[in-house]
This record gives structure tokens, sequence and C-alpha cells, in this order.
């Protein structure tokens, strides 16, 4: 195995090599301008378990799990092995006008563990070809209905949802949308569900009863038969861990079946065991959303496949219809992947054997360490569910500004950590952090306890600079 592994590195360019490669021919995601096409990031050149290793040998905890996907850990020699046979089997087949067999078992398996009447997936390539595909599926089936003006998309400040045109329109963070067009006469948007940044003086549960009302005055505003959809994540993963007030999600759900509006829940971080379930929407929530789009975790992240659940009603629905040759003018190439959904069956298997129960086992451990690092003076909040967790650094805690260390404090933290052995997320002024769910106690400890130390070291920095004094 390990003469393998140096074979390939000889036969691949040399470290030094692959940068300067990358600084001369690779655009990398979400750039600057100033950088754009000449940047170099590090180098990982192995992953095993939660490890990763960058090409100076540096062993790091591989904080973020990748992008929140590498559910089971790096290195399963049975999802290779899956993907190896195959490969070797059938490595495609048009989704046109064939089909495979892993596809329909993993349709089925998926179906299984959905909420509701959640029965059919549509597979696609990843999130945001997730996203896109539920939303179309919404217009299609508006336009079917005979309901063409019901098409308005209701979303969140603080919500990502990709990176394709109509899906990127909704996403709610900071910076994301700054110098990007959008579909923006298609969404209308809302407040982020945050707690820890609501109205000075207001308690939780006020908060909870201002977004709901929000939502249900912004409904009879707009008109509920201008709206053909919600798109909520359970938990906002990309905005910073945002953990909604109790009971907000099923009143939410509640005002979208009032007014016929579909509730997309995107699980695309959440599900396949983020939260100690394969979904989080009706086994946390206790919601029965219209349709659930997922990505990332359904293969830990070893090949792009992504997917959105259909409920029956909206299928049998549309095959009521007075329009039964309208087309659904919707397919990917790589829909239905085999090599996909054959590593996605037995990713499956070995979260349903061990790593869905030692997720909900290991879960309150990692968020009560995690909370310890809100003795450290920089540090504004710590939060999370399941596996994710998040600390967010304030400027000062009573205004909980961020901004006068807007730009640098993730990052900073970040680099601290990188020297110290721990791969963190860096939000601007929050850390994000999502390990693979196959982490021990121990290596918990370890996790939280570089993070302190590198949150330590950036207060040092920021002090040294006079840049913050707390
Ligand atoms: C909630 C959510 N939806 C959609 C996406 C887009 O997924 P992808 O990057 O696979 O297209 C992401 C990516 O992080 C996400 O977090």
């Amino acid at each position: 195995m390990a003469a393998a592994r140096d074979l390939r590195a000889m036969e691949m360019a040399g470290d030094d090599d692959a940068v300067e490669l990358a600084k001369r021919h690779l655009v990398q995601p979400w750039p600057y301008a100033g950088s754009v096409g000449n940047e170099a990031r590090a180098l990982i050149g192995e992953g095993d378990g939660i490890y990763i290793t960058d090409v100076t040998g540096k062993r790091l905890i591989d904080g973020p799990a990748g992008m929140w996907c590498i559910n089971v850990g790096h290195r399963r020699e049975e999802l290779a092995r899956v993907m190896y046979d195959q490969a070797m089997m059938l490595s495609y087949n048009t989704p046109w006008y064939t089909m495979n067999a892993p596809s329909a078992e993993l349709a089925k398996r998926i179906a299984d563990h959905a909420p509701g009447d959640l029965s059919h997936t549509f597979f696609t390539t990843g999130g945001s070809s997730a996203v896109e595909t539920a939303l179309r599926f919404m217009q299609f089936y508006n336009n079917v209905r005979g309901r063409p003006e019901k098409k308005l998309i209701l979303s969140r400040g603080g919500a990502y949802h990709g990176s394709t045109y109509l899906s990127a329109s909704l996403n709610g963070r900071p910076r994301d949308r700054d110098w990007m067009d959008g579909a923006d006469h298609l969404v209308v948007k809302l407040s982020s569900p945050d707690p820890f940044r609501r109205p000075k003086g207001m308690s939780i549960a006020d908060f909870c009863d201002f977004l709901v009302d929000q939502f249900r005055d912004t409904v009879a505003r707009v008109g509920p038969e201008k709206i053909g959809a919600f798109v909520g994540e359970p938990v906002q993963a990309s905005g910073g861990v945002v953990v909604p007030p109790d009971g907000y999600l099923k009143r939410i759900r509640e005002i979208c079946r009032d007014n016929d509006i579909l509730y997309v829940s995107d699980e695309v971080v959440t599900g396949f065991g983020r939260l100690g379930h394969v979904f989080a929407s009706g086994d946390v929530f206790g919601i029965d959303p219209d349709m659930i789009t997922f990505a990332k975790g359904v293969t830990s992240g070893y090949f792009p496949l992504g997917g959105v659940i259909i409920s029956e009603r909206l299928l049998q629905e549309m095959r009521r219809s007075n329009h039964p040759d309208a087309m659904f003018g919707h397919g990917l190439t790589y829909t239905s992947h085999p090599i996909g959904c054959a590593v996605a069956l037995k990713n499956l298997d070995i979260l349903e054997d061990s790593v869905l129960a030692h997720t909900r086992e290991v879960a309150p451990y990692f968020q009560a360490q995690l909370k310890t690092l809100e003795d450290l003076p920089l540090v504004g909040e710590v939060r999370g569910m399941g596996l994710m967790g998040c600390v967010e650094c304030v400027a000062d805690r009573e205004s909980k500004d961020p901004l006068q260390l807007d730009k640098d404090v993730g990052k900073r933290i970040d680099a601290h950590c990188h020297e110290l052995g721990l791969l963190v997320r860096p939000l601007i002024n929050m850390c994000v952090m999502s390990p693979p769910l196959i982490i021990t106690r121990e290596q918990i400890d370890d996790m939280v306890a570089i993070l302190r130390e590198g949150i330590s070291r950036t207060m040092d920095d920021l002090r040294k600079e006079g840049v913050w004094q707390g």
C-alpha cells in the first residue's frame, strides 16, 4: 500500500512543481480578483481516518471533514474497492434511455430513511445541482398545475445553497453576492434565524415569534399565489452553524402547508449523519418537507453525487394533471451515475452499521468540549449541534461587534492551528468545526486543545498589534 503510494507520488508532479503548475494553470474556487489564477493553497498529499497530511509531512486533523463531507473518514478500503468493482462492471450508462441497478437500490434505501411521503430521488452531481433541480421541479410542477405565476422562492439571511445561478441567488451570507449577479426577481429574502444575532433584549422565544410573524407577513404581503417554495437548511451550515430556535422549523412548515408553498429542506450538510441520523428534517426537527436536497456525506466525498427526494403527493398530482405530455426538461449527463450510487450504498452500510450511533454518542461530548472555549475573551459564542460546531469571535462581547476584526480573525486562527496540527474552516470572524463522524473522544480533546492554543496565540497577536485589547 505504502509502496504503491510512493510510486504514484514519483509519477506525479513534484510538490514544488504542483504549486507552480497550480499558480500558472488552476483557477480555484472562491478566488479574489487580485489573485485569481495565481494562487497557492495548502497542498494536501494524503488522508487517513480523521487526518490529512500536507506535502511538508505535517499531519492535521481534518476539522471541516473536507467540506463537511468526509463523514466516514479518509482512506476507507471498502469504498475504494466498491468504486473499482463498479467501474469494472459498468462505469457509466446513459440515464436518458437506460438505467442501472445501484441507482434504483439507492433510491429505495433513501426513501426508507426519508420522512413523510418522500419516496423518489432524482440524482445529481452535488449540492448546487440538487437545489437547482428542486427549484426547476417546483417551476415545472406549477406550470403543469396551471399556476405559472407561483414561482417566487423564499430564502433567508445566512443561507448557503450553492454556486449555480438559481441556487446562488438564494444565498444570504455576507460578501457572497457583493460582486455576483443573481436571479433577484425570483427571490424574497427573510431574516436569518440566528439567535446569537437577535435584537438586543429580545428573548429567544420572542425571537422565534418574530421570525414566524415575519414569514407569515411576507407570505401575505407578496401573495401565496406567487410563492412556489421556501428553501432552508435545518441548521445553516456555511452561515456559521446557526441552530434555529426550538419549534421554529415546525411553525414555518405549517405556514408553507397552509399556503401551498413547497418546503425544500436543504440537507446537503445535515444529511447522511452529521446530526446522527440519515436525515435531520424528520428525526431531529420533526418536519416532513415536500423535498429534501442532499449531497456531500451521501458518498462521504469519495464521488461527486447529490440528489433531491420528492414527495409522492407531488408526483401523483403531476401524473393526474391535464398535461400528461408536459416534459420536465431537466437531466444531467451524470444523473444516477452507477459508480456514485454504488459507493453511496456502501457508505450507507457503514453509516447504518456503526457511524450514526457513534455520532449520536460522541456529539454531546464534542459540543461540551467546544463550549469550554467560551472562557476565552475573544470568543463571543460557541454553538452547534451533532458534529457541527462554530466558534464565533467578537471584538466586544457586549456589542457582539465582529467588524473591527472582520477580515482576518478566522484565517489567523486557522494559520496558528495549521502549525499546531489542525485544519480549521475559517469564515470571516468564525471557525467552523465539522470533523469526520468517526472522531473519538481523545481526538476531540486534541482538536479542542489545538483550537484553544490557536485562539490564544491569535489574541496575543491582536494585542501586540494594538488591534484588540480584550
Ligand atoms: C446547505 C448547502 N447546500 C448546497 C450546497 C452546494 O453544494 P455543492 O458545493 O456540492 O454544489 C452547499 C455547499 O456547501 C451547502 O452547504
